[in-house]
């Protein structure tokens, strides 16, 4: 977690409401911006820097339809369409991850292996356009690529299964 700029996002946002707990709906928003998705770990971080039971985290954050826990797929891509992936093609790869493996944006593919999210900004916009699998960051992803890098991926993760 240390060095991964979409939790300065989220810690600016908290900063900004002096880690008060009304905060809490806009630290999700940041949250959810910056990862796509809400996963525990997250949840948990957010519970513990505004001093709230992580139970009143959880029920906010599912309560809501406006905020997307952590999909159920086995693995997660997230394909940032802020302002910076977007002029650098990221609508063009995320229809090419989109074709590939036959699944629409906040969806999961028929076989459960890979879920497929939108984020608006993972505060990597120097790597446009970014994605993320499983949490790690791949810049200057092309259209053409993207598919593979992910296929790649997926593929050293069922050999080391
Ligand atoms: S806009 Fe994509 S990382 Fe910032």
């Amino acid at each position: 977690m240390a060095g991964d700029k979409r939790y300065k996002i989220i810690e600016a946002t908290m900063r900004r409401h002096g880690y008060q707990g009304h905060g809490l709906i806009e630290a999700l928003h940041s949250a959810q911006e910056a990862f796509g998705y809400l996963d525990d770990f997250t949840l948990k971080h957010i519970a513990r820097t505004l001093h709230l039971p992580p139970s009143k985290v959880f029920g906010v954050a599912t309560f809501y339809n406006l905020f997307t826990l952590k999909p159920q797929g086995a693995h997660t891509c997230v394909v940032c369409l802020g302002t910076a992936c977007y002029i650098k093609g990221a609508r063009e790869v995320l229809a090419a991850i989109e074709d590939e493996y036959d699944v629409k944006a906040g969806g999961t593919t028929r076989d459960n292996q890979l879920s497929l999210l939108t984020a608006r900004c993972f505060g990597s916009c120097a790597l446009a356009p970014v994605i993320t699998f499983d949490g790690e960051t791949i810049g200057k992803v092309a259209p053409t690529t993207a598919a593979q890098q992910i296929a790649q991926r997926l593929a050293t993760v069922r050999q080391t299964a």
